[in-house]
């Protein structure tokens, strides 16, 4: 697949993608040995490039990190016309064909990654891969310690599963306006688990931000904007795990 020489370069973190379209002018980059300053040219994976006379060394697929608004679907396309994540990414990645890394709630924000790559996909959802995912929750009430207690040893959702947070911390119990902050921390990704969860220890939830992804945050990531995730990131979530406590 051929891609647009500035893209790559930032796709590889070599730097920003504006800065990197000014390597390009400045004669820094070398494709298969020649100096580049056209912005426009298309390079594959497997043209040698160089930038300074590093040579850049090549992911096959593309990874980002996005923020997540809410009123976005976690989809790439909507049948009722509604925005989607994939309406967030830029004409390039979307032509890169990025799917979301599991879902989050068309009202739910935070971290969503989303990847081209089928193998790094499988190992994020599959439930064998324990990949632990932290949400900040706003639930209605004044949350019981009973409460939170069931929430870390099991309560049932939709009929049939048992589940638990690893780790459950109130964060604040803002008595006069009659709500909560909670952070839980899951290892499964159930159907609205999260919503399912705090609704049937009588805490509905009602603003929900996924801030944590195994060891990424939302740092430095705006709302409705995305980054690439960096090779050593890919590398250390590819073997990664919880270790439960
Ligand atoms: N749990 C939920 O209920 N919603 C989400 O979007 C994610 C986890």
């Amino acid at each position: 697949m051929l891609e647009r020489l500035q893209k790559v370069l930032a796709n590889h973190q070599v730097a920003s993608r504006r800065k990197c379209e000014t390597l390009i002018l400045e004669g820094r980059v070398k494709v298969n040995g020649n100096i580049v300053t056209e912005l426009g040219t298309k390079v594959s994976l497997s043209d040698h490039i160089e930038v300074d006379g590093k040579k850049i060394i090549k992911q096959a697929f593309t990874y980002v990190l996005m923020n997540k608004p809410r009123g976005v679907i976690s989809s790439v396309s909507d049948d009722k016309g509604r925005k989607t994540v994939f309406d967030l990414l830029s004409k390039e990645d979307q032509e890169s064909r990025l799917y979301p890394v599991g879902r989050l709630d068309y009202d739910t924000a935070g971290i969503l990654l989303m990847t081209n790559d089928g193998a790094f996909m499988q190992k994020m959802t599959h439930p064998k891969h324990q990949i632990d995912k932290v949400y900040r929750t706003i639930c209605q009430g004044i949350i019981t310690r009973d409460a939170v207690k069931k929430l870390k040893t099991g309560v049932s959702i939709g009929g049939k599963h048992i589940v638990k947070g690893v780790d459950v911390r109130v964060l604040e119990r803002r008595i006069p306006m009659k709500t909560s902050y909670v952070e839980i921390v899951l290892i499964d990704g159930k159907y609205h688990q999260v919503k399912e969860m705090f609704a049937s220890v009588g805490f509905p939830v009602v603003k929900l931000t996924r801030v944590k992804y195994a060891f990424l945050d939302l740092e430095g990531v705006k709302r409705g904007f995305y980054r690439y995730l960096k090779v050593h990131e890919v590398k250390k979530l590819f073997g990664y795990q919880f270790k439960h406590r």
